[in-house]
């Protein structure tokens, strides 16, 4: 089975580079650089939807040379990507607080997004400056004016109705991968991530190639998903 929406966790970029005694933003640039033929192999595969976590809310703790090298690097990316993937028919979105995001970026972000809005081939979805806390802290205010204005009634509130309010109304996560060796999923995408089966590689993201891809999933088709439920072939009373 193909899964229809994978998220990836975009982790091991410094170590990479500390590794082999380059300085951080060099970690940065290959992580950038091994995106290119990855993405194009997952769109391949026939996967419709990647969700690509390159920026949460707290990595503005770091210093200010590597979120500034970070944000030119995301600057360069996405025009990049643009050109890519807008001849595929790939739709490129974005998910995160719009602040502090400096207004270079977010030119960008608004342009690439109304540019391939209508693109039908699939979805890249660039989680920056992202937490999954702030999403639905941030969908429950909306809720709130638009219970108040009239425009929904509360007690209609559902999963699906709740969806509506997220950055992007996307459909659940069904493989959520982290590279560099963290058990953990670091306030990305909580509500999507309900019934997403997980795979956790100690390889470092710029090394996280085709192949590697692969190997996830390979697991995720040995997963037996019951969203809860119970495959009643195999039950046993
Ligand atoms: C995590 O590695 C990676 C980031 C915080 C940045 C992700 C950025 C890229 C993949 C490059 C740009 C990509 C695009 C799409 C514009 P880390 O720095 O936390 O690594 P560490 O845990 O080894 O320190």
């Amino acid at each position: 089975m193909i899964p229809t929406h994978v998220g990836i966790i975009v982790d091991g970029n410094g170590r990479w580079a500390t590794k082999r005694f380059k300085n951080r933003s060099e970690g940065h640039l290959a992580g950038s650089k091994n995106l290119d033929n990855l993405c194009q192999h997952i769109f391949d595969k026939g996967i419709k939807i990647l969700s690509l976590y390159i920026f949460s809310t707290e990595n503005f703790k770091r210093s200010d040379e590597e979120v500034n090298y970070l944000m030119d690097l995301f600057a360069r990316k996405f025009k990049h990507d643009f050109k890519m993937f807008s001849k595929k028919e790939i739709r490129i979105m974005f998910s995160g607080r719009r602040e502090p995001l400096k207004q270079e970026i977010l030119d960008i972000i608004d342009d690439i997004t109304l540019k391939t809005k209508d693109n039908q081939n699939g979805i890249l979805n660039f989680c920056v400056n992202y937490g999954a806390h702030m999403e639905i802290i941030d969908a429950c205010k909306k809720i709130v004016i638009d219970n108040n204005n009239g425009k929904i009634n509360v007690n209609n509130l559902d999963d699906k109705l709740f969806s509506k309010y997220l950055y992007n109304d996307l459909p659940d996560l069904d493989l959520v991968i982290r590279t560099g060796g963290e058990l953990r999923l670091s306030n990305f995408m909580l509500w999507q991530a309900a019934y997403a089966e997980f795979y956790f590689t100690d390889t470092l993201f710029p090394d996280f190639n085709e192949k590697e891809f692969d190997l996830a999933l390979d697991s995720y088709n040995k997963r037996e998903r019951r969203f809860g439920g119970i495959d009643y072939e195999k039950k046993n009373f």
